[in-house]
This record gives structure tokens, C-alpha cells and sequence, in this order.
């Protein structure tokens, strides 16, 4: 290795260290011993230490790490962030209405502000000058966690207060409550990605926003769909408000999320308002576990002082719980539309705040077998809001004896083939390119730009093509004749002709295209890319060895595994037979663009960082190696180029620093004229 140039195994420790630390930190599910850890950050900081020019500032070893409990600064709050006392229904209410009116007789005849209750994770935020300064998790409620990294990373939180001109004065110092969350749909968005990325998917709201926000990696926090409301001043210079009604009005005005809330003339209008609430709980955004009850006249809420942590101002009003067991009387499986299986709960119907659930996620294989979720079982179900009703978890004490652990399929419920599990991978997967369930998102992938590019193809089509059992794996797209589209709907002559021209032209794609467009686990553009120019063609392919690709630079044990063991799958080689005798042959003879380009880039290498206002990235990529040169991934001496766009990455920095040519979208087109 020459001195100056920077070894593979540098990226290749910090990918690692990177995922352990996601096992760690966020999944809570680490894979390997502390010392195991160690040893790779040692290596890593060896190599910096030695080459530190060759250290990113998002390398593992430039972050200050300690675990995440204590890796925060404890902070102080201006002054006690109280709970709340428990009501569980109207009586209750009730009940401490007259307590209270005992305690001060101008509670008889007072009036309220009703809030739905958020369940998710206290915070105090500080504002000088309207700039958001700092912010702390309640803790004990005297003294919270600092996360104010992570709390500028939440989009709802206003880092100014964007208050209107005129309309109210900044306080010089503003210290707010709030409750950081995430909107149901986000979470449901949220766990729909790591589902299809063959990730473990989160169990709740709540937890999944309380975990996100006690991150050490803000990154990682900014990557969580989280939200904000408040509802509270906890201090600040202009104490001026006399009811709680005016200072949330003043929430406002600042141009702060405010959560929504309702002013109730008595106590009957605000215990009525809480059971519309509780009726209508289902139908908010966001999971809330009560409401809230607040004395409207400020004077009055201090007055009738504190209870241990509770105001006596004040009263949670919960909901009834949504958790319920029933019997699982089987597992079912799902087939995702990228082959994960993904298993659900077949449950004895139960009525869970009043809607009959038949089915609940049971997440993934390894959550049933974490908490040995039995067929059979009496399970705990809870339902909340409009999330999918999960399992919980079995209730072993009324176990028969009769219940058998419950074990991955080993075929595809659906194609009957057989499925693969990768270790330290939660996703089990159907392998099988030609299993109906991921047809037509195979076709889908198959057909997109960055692949066979067939223009014309777009999913309604794809869906009416399968539908019409005229596609039943990719090959039969090279089979479709005039009259098969014509049957179609939609379809008249040229649109017909368009498409078959299309496809007519795709049977030219490079090789580097066709084996991104099969889909092999793991192999995207960059690994398809290396494999053709390794190999050359199908057959060298068909015959590949695990040695053989753990040869090349970027392919690692896993992927190695996964492209020889879809080249050896039988169903995977008929389809490539009848792709070739469909006319797809992707050595014949280059795309007629790339032969006649003068190749003024050759020998030259570049890199791209941020967004081109004129090129995709496959697009740029196309360009540059269509004029001879190189696209890598990343900056290193040896890079000819950078191509700056918009919102560029850290590889900016890097380029400067090394002295690396940079040029944007503009410059590169003149450098190719
Ligand atoms: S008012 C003096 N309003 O729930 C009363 N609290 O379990 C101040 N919470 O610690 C609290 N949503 O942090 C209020 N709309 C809301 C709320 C809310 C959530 C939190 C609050 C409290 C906890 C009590």
C-alpha cells in the first residue's frame, strides 16, 4: 500500500463500529462484548493517530462517547417541574373537585382549561431573547438531562420565537413545558422503512421518542420523526397572566406549537368535555393516556399549593386502559414486498376500546421468541389510537403445558420456497425472484431508472401487466406482445407501440444495469457496477465462488453469500436462460451514447457531494463514466474532482483540506465540451 493512500480497512472499521453502535445505543441489542468493541475503536484510533489526515469528524472516534445515561449534563430547572394527580373516571373527578372547594371556597363556581394529556416525554426549554437556548428532560423534576443537540434536531421546535411583530413582547427569559412525541402516522411511516429494510421495528410511540431523544448521536435523533407542543410557562420576566387561558394565548401568539386546548366554564362542562375527549380518542394524532384538568385562575392554582409532586390545581384524568388479553390462536405470515416475512397474530376476536380486533404485529421472529410467544397463548393486547394493535407479551401463569415455542417458517407461506435468515439480521426473507408477492414490486425495481430504464413502465401498469397473468416474472416482459397490451386497459396503438419500443431498447442495458435491476440482496448500483466489471458477463456469474467476490474491494461475507446463493438458486438460472432467449443480452454491444462519447474524463476520478440542479445521481454518474472517468463514494488525494451541489456533506471539508479540485454541475458539463 502506498503511504499516502488510505486503507479499505479504515471504512471498513468505521461501518462497524457505526452498526455496533446502533445495536448498542438504539436497538439496545448488542452483538458483541464490550472488549470485542474495544478492540475495534483501538484499531481505528491506530490508524488515526498515525495518518490524521485521514480523520473525519464523523469518524467514531471524534465523538466524546460515553454510554448514554450518563452521557448527558445534568441541568437544573428554574423551578420544580411537577406531575399530576390521577383521576380514572368522572366520580373521580368528582371527588377532588370537592377537596379542593373544601381547601378554598372560590374553587365552588371556578372555571378550567381541558388538554388532552400527551404520552410522551416531558421537556423544559429555555428561550433567551426568543433564541432557543437550552432544554432538558424533566428527570426528577428538579434536575433533568441536558439534550439541547437533540432537542434542535425536533423541526416543530422553534430554535427563534416566530413571534408576529407587535403582537406580543419577547421576554428577555422564557422558560416553557412541553412534550416531545411522535405523530402516530409518523411512527407508523417510521417502522414501515425498517420493516421493508429488514430492521426491528419499534413497539410504541412513546418509547420510540423518549429512546430518540436520549441519544448521544444527534444524528440519530434528527432521523426520528419527532414532535412538539407545549402547554406550560415554567418561569420567566414577564409573569403578567392571570389565568392559565391568557398565558396559553401567549404560547401562541410567541408562535410556539400549543397543545390544543378548550376552556370550560365549570366543572361539568369540563368533566363533559373530558368524556368527549375520551370518545374521540382514537381519532387523535397522537397517543394521549388522559386529559388534563386545570383550574383556570392562576391566583387560585398557586394558592391551593402542592400535594407531595402534585398541584392540587390541577388533575390527570387517564383513560381507561386499552390493553386486553385474549387467546393467539395462531401466527400468521406476512411476505413483504421485498421478501421480508413478517409475522402477525391471528387472535380470538376482542373488543379493545370498543373496536373488534381479529390481528396484532407481533413485530418480528425474534420479538416472538424474546418474549416466547406461544401458539395457543393468553396474550396481552393493547391498542392504541389508530397504531396497529401489537402483542405485548404471553401470560405464562395460565399456560396449559400444551403450548410449543413457536419457530420461523422455513418455507414461503406464499411461493413455498424455501426462506433465509442472515445472521445478526432480524429479517427472515423470500429469496425467490419469482414469488407472486414481490412480483410486482421485483418488476417495479426491475424497470426503474437506475436499472433496465424501461420508459412507460409505471406501477398501474406493472400491476395491470401481473393482474392479467400476462407477467409472471420479469423475463415475460420481453415475451409481451402488441395484442397482449392492447387487452389492456388504457392501451391503444401508440401507447402499445411506445412501450414495446421501450422494452425493445432495454434488451441493450449495460450488465452493471441488468444485475441491479434482478435485485440480489445487497448488490445496489455501486456492487452491480463492480460485479459486471469484474466478471463480464452472466455465465462467469452463474459460476462464482464466495472466495471469488470476497476478492473485491466493498463486498463483505454477507453479500458475497447472498449473490452466490441467488446464482445457484434454480428458479433465479431459469430466469436468467429466459431472459437471455427473450433477447436480453447486456455484452452484446454498449448503449450506441456511450460509444461515440469521447472519453476526455478517462483516468480521471470524481466525487459528488450534495444535490446537481440538472442530474440525479445515477444520472451524473452516467455522464462521468460516459466521458471515460470514475465516480467513487469518497474523497481521497487520488480524487480529481469534486462536483459541489446543494447542501453538500462533509465531503466538502475533506476536499478543501486535501487540496482537491472542486467544481459544480456547470463546470463539469464544460470539462466534458
Ligand atoms: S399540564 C400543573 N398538560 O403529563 C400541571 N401536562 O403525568 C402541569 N403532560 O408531568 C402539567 N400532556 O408533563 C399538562 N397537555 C398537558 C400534558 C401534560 C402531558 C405531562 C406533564 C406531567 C405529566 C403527568
Amino acid at each position: 500500500m502506498n503511504d499516502s493512500e488510505q486503507p479499505a480497512r479504515i471504512d471498513e472499521l468505521r461501518k462497524e463500529i457505526r452498526f455496533h453502535n446502533y445495536r448498542y445505543y438504539v436497538l439496545n441489542d448488542p452483538i458483541i462484548s464490550d472488549v470485542e468493541y474495544d478492540r475495534l475503536m483501538v484499531e481505528l484510533r491506530k490508524i488515526e493517530e498515525q495518518h490524521p489526515e485521514w480523520i473525519t469528524p464523523d469518524s467514531p472516534t471524534q465523538r466524546t462517547g460515553a454510554p448514554p445515561a450518563d452521557g448527558f449534563t445534568k441541568m437544573r430547572h428554574p423551578a420544580a417541574i411537577l406531575s399530576l394527580g390521577n383521576a380514572f373516571d368522572a366520580d373521580g373527578v368528582r371527588a377532588w373537585y370537592e377537596r379542593i372547594s373544601r381547601l378554598d371556597e372560590r374553587v365552588q363556581g371556578t372555571d378550567f382549561v381541558v388538554e388532552p394529556k400527551l404520552d410522551g416525554l416531558t421537556v423544559v426549554l429555555h428561550y433567551a431573547q426568543g433564541i432557543f437556548s437550552r432544554g432538558a428532560t424533566r428527570g426528577d423534576g428538579d434536575v433533568g438531562e441536558e439534550v439541547t443537540t437533540n432537542l434542535r434536531t425536533i423541526r416543530s421546535l422553534p430554535l427563534r420565537v416566530p413571534v408576529q411583530e407587535n403582537k406580543v413582547n419577547i421576554p428577555e427569559t422564557l422558560v416553557v413545558r412541553g412534550e416531545v412525541f411522535m405523530y402516530l402516522k409518523d411512527f407508523e411511516e417510521l417502522n414501515r422503512k425498517q420493516a421493508e429494510a429488514g430492521q426491528k421495528t419499534y413497539q410504541n410511540p412513546r418509547n420510540t421518542a423518549a429512546g430518540s431523544l436520549r441519544q448521544l448521536d444527534p444524528e440519530l435523533t434528527a432521523s426520528r420523526p419527532l414532535a412538539l407542543l407545549t402547554y406550560d410557562i415554567v418561569a420567566s420576566d414577564t409573569f403578567s397572566w392571570v389565568t392559565d387561558r391568557e398565558r396559553l394565548k401567549f404560547l401562541e401568539d410567541l408562535g410556539l406549537p400549543v397543545v390544543e386546548w378548550t376552556y370550560c366554564a365549570n366543572i361539568d362542562a369540563a368533566i363533559d368535555e373530558s368524556l368527549g375527549l375520551i370518545n374521540q380518542r382514537h381519532n387523535m394524532p397522537y397517543e394521549a393516556d388522559g386529559v388534563v384538568i386545570k383550574i383556570n385562575d392562576l391566583d387560585l392554582a398557586t394558592s391551593l399549593g402542592v400535594v407531595g409532586k402534585d398541584p392540587r390545581s390541577a388533575i390527570a384524568f387517564k383513560f381507561p386502559a386499552l390493553e386486553v388479553t385474549t387467546q393467539l390462536l395462531d401466527v400468521g405470515v406476512n411476505v413483504g414486498r421485498t421478501g421480508v416475512l413478517t409475522p402477525y397474530a391471528i387472535l380470538e376476536p376482542v373488543e379493545i376500546g370498543g373496536v373488534i380486533v381479529k390481528q396484532a404485529t407481533l413485530h418480528n421472529f425474534d420479538y416472538i421468541s424474546e418474549k416466547d410467544i406461544r401458539p395457543g397463548d393468553r396474550v396481552l393486547v393493547k391498542r392504541a389510537g389508530d397504531v396497529i394493535p401489537y402483542v405485548i407479551g404471553p401470560v405464562v401463569d395460565v399456560r396449559t403445558g400444551e403450548e410449543k415455542p413457536y419457530l420461523p417458517p422455513e418455507k414461503c407461506p406464499v411461493c413455498d420456497q424455501e426462506v433465509e435468515h442472515i445472521e445478526g439480521e432480524v429479517a427472515w426473507y423470500c429469496v425467490n425472484a419469482a414469488c407472486p408477492a414481490q412480483l410486482v414490486r421485483n418488476i417495479e425495481h426491475f424497470v426503474s431508472r437506475g436499472a433496465m430504464d424501461i420508459v412507460g413502465l409505471g406501477i398501474k401498469i406493472v400491476e395491470q401487466l401481473v393482474d392479467a397473468e400476462l407477467v409472471k416474472d420479469v423475463a415475460d416482459l420481453y415475451y409481451l406482445s402488441k395484442d397482449d397490451l392492447l387487452k389492456l386497459e388504457g392501451f391503444a396503438d401508440k401507447k402499445a407501440d411506445n412501450l414495446l419500443d421501450s422494452i425493445e431498447q432495454s434488451k441493450r442495458q449495460s450488465l452493471a444495469r441488468l444485475l441491479s435491476a434482478l435485485g440480489i440482496r445487497g448488490v445496489g448500483e455501486v456492487g452491480a457496477t463492480e460485479l459486471a466489471s469484474q466478471f463480464g458477463s452472466i455465465d462467469k456469474l452463474l459460476a462464482v465462488s464466495v472466495d471469488d467476490l470476497l476478492e473485491i474491494e466493498g463486498i463483505g461475507p454477507n453479500i458475497a453469500m447472498a449473490v452466490v446463493d441467488w446464482f445457484r438458486n434454480p428458479t433465479n438460472q431459469k430466469l436468467l436462460q429466459k431472459l437471455s432467449k427473450g433477447g436480453v443480452s447486456p455484452t452484446a454491444r454498449p448503449i450506441p451514447d456511450q460509444a461515440v462519447t469521447v472519453q476526455v474524463f478517462a483516468g480521471q476520478t470524481f466525487v459528488v457531494t450534495g444535490t446537481l440542479p440538472g442530474f440525479t445521481r445515477q444520472q451524473a454518474k452516467e455522464f462521468i463514466e460516459s466521458h471515460g472517468g470514475k465516480l467513487t463514494g469518497s474523497v481521497s488525494k487520488k480524487t480529481s474532482y469534486l462536483v459541489l451541489g446543494e447542501n453538500p456533506g462533509s465531503k466538502h471539508a475533506k476536499a478543501q483540506k486535501l487540496g482537491v479540485k472542486i467544481i459544480d454541475e456547470a463546470g463539469l458539463r464544460e470539462l466534458a465540451s
